[in-house]
């Protein structure tokens, strides 16, 4: 099993108000370890991921838009990626029988999901706000 992972400053993007929400769902993510540790029932891991799925609804959607609100050229293309990620964790919920195997797969796509998406899609985000910031200044 992976280990909990904490916050650091490469993960941030850059944007104080996806960081702060892209800490808390690491956060999340480290409780569905600990059930992993064994330190929760059953019924309350079904509940640890229906909070999980709740708050990346939330963030993606709060991600969007800020996206919206800066014209973000790739925003169509980012949205697949939020909706595919959604998509093939929840079939792994569905399909989840909550074993310790289960649970380590689902803690591993969480983690994945955590590095990849935060630190390359979400970073091009940030890298296109920061041209604009940097462009209004010479402009
Ligand atoms: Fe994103």
């Amino acid at each position: 099993m992976a280990d909990d992972i904490h916050w650091k400053k490469e993960y941030e993007i850059g944007i104080t108000e996806i960081d702060n929400q892209h800490r808390n769902f690491l956060i999340l993510i480290n409780n569905i370890h600990a059930y992993a540790a064994g330190k929760y029932k059953i019924l309350a891991l079904k509940r640890l991921v229906e909070e999980l799925t709740l708050y990346a609804k939330y963030h993606f959607f709060s991600e969007e838009n800020h996206m919206l609100e800066i014209a973000y050229p790739l925003y169509n293309e980012h949205v697949r990626l939020h909706e595919d990620l959604l998509s093939s964790f929840s079939e792994m919920i569905f399909d989840t029988d909550c074993t310790n195997t289960d649970v380590h797969k689902l803690h591993t796509f969480l983690l994945d999901w955590f590095k990849t998406h935060t630190i390359t899609e979400d970073k091009k985000l940030s890298e296109y706000e920061k041209t604009l910031i940097e462009n209004a200044k010479v402009g």
